[in-house]
């Protein structure tokens, strides 16, 4: 297959692109940046910018994956809110004016959205949500909402669109960051976790299987932040710094629903097995 991805430099694009390329896939990133991460990929992962005009390397392109996003691992000034709102949302309609600049007619769009869409302020933890869940009310949740409904633009073209809910991804590079701080996690609120294979592998099956709509990346085994307890993150550390611990504080119990009844087979749905991974 074709594929485009936007946002592919980062942590999920710089997996999904090792596992595609290793299929033969023809990929191309959209970056910011292409001469920043020239060296980053193999040979035949070609980048270009946004200014890109009819190039052959975006002849016949038929999945683009859309996974840009300004980091939320910062401290939320206005202006990064700023940011991290218009990299998901607004970046939708330049994507759409640069498919169409270049003649693009893909069939199908895969859009990173999180799991923080469902985040409620005055929510009771113990409670589960599942994709037919409605959103919530934090500032994450709006970004969820409004970064999905901003591809409706390509749904209403025809396209088949998958919205992916991704919980805290995990990998080793992030495995090895957070394994150094004690465990002060808030007890009983979920952490919705799920290993990068995972992420790729639900990339790659939603590009041969026929689905669409909104599904939850996450561990069908879900836990809490007290049984957390090798891979920990620093909530309170965070909490009284940083602005952005909603993410970690408003942990629904998160069920991938509709991911399980895709028929999709999860690669990891026990945390030690995701530790045991890392430590190889
Ligand atoms: N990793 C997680 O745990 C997790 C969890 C839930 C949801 N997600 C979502 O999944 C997507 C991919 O995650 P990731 O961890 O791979 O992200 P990442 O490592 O931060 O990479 C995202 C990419 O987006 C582009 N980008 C960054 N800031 C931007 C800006 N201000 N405007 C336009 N493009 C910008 C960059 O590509 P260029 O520099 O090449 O343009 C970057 O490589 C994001 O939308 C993220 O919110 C991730």
């Amino acid at each position: 297959m074709n594929i485009l991805i936007v946002g592919g430099t980062g942590t999920i694009g710089t997996k999904l692109v090792e596992s595609l390329s290793k299929k033969d896939h023809h990929i191309v990133l959209l970056s910011r940046n292409p001469k920043k991460y020239s060296k980053k990929f193999d040979e035949n992962v070609s980048l270009v910018d946004w200014n890109t005009n009819n190039s052959d390397l975006l002849k016949d392109i038929n999945i683009v994956i859309k996974l840009s996003g300004e980091s939320v691992m910062q401290i939320w000034t206005k202006k990064i809110k700023k940011k991290i709102k218009s990299s998901r949302i607004d970046i939708t309609k330049d994507l759409k004016n640069f498919l169409e600049m270049n003649h693009i007619k893909p069939q199908m769009l895969i859009n990173a959205s999180a799991v923080g869409f469902y985040a409620r302020k005055d929510a009771v933890y113990r409670e589960s949500v599942d994709e037919f869940s409605p959103n919530g009310d934090t500032f994450l949740a709006d970004v969820c909402k409004l970064n999905e409904e901003s591809c409706d633009i390509f749904t209403k073209e025809g396209i088949r669109v998958v919205n992916l809910r991704i919980g805290v991804v995990l990998t080793k590079e992030f495995y090895n960051l957070v394994r150094f701080f004690p465990h002060i996690g808030a007890k009983n609120h979920f952490f919705p976790w799920i290993h990068i294979d995972d992420v790729v592998g639900f990339i790659e099956f939603s590009m041969t299987h026929n689905i669409k709509g909104p599904f939850n990346l996450v561990s069908p085994n879900p836990i809490t932040h007290q049984d957390f307890n090798s891979i920990v993150i620093p909530v309170y550390f965070l909490r009284n710094i940083i602005p952005m611990t909603e993410m970690l504080e408003y942990g629904y119990k998160t069920i991938p629903k509709r991911t399980l009844e895709s028929g999709y087979q999860f690669k990891c749905i026990d945390l030690k097995d995701a530790v045991a991974s890392f430590k190889k």
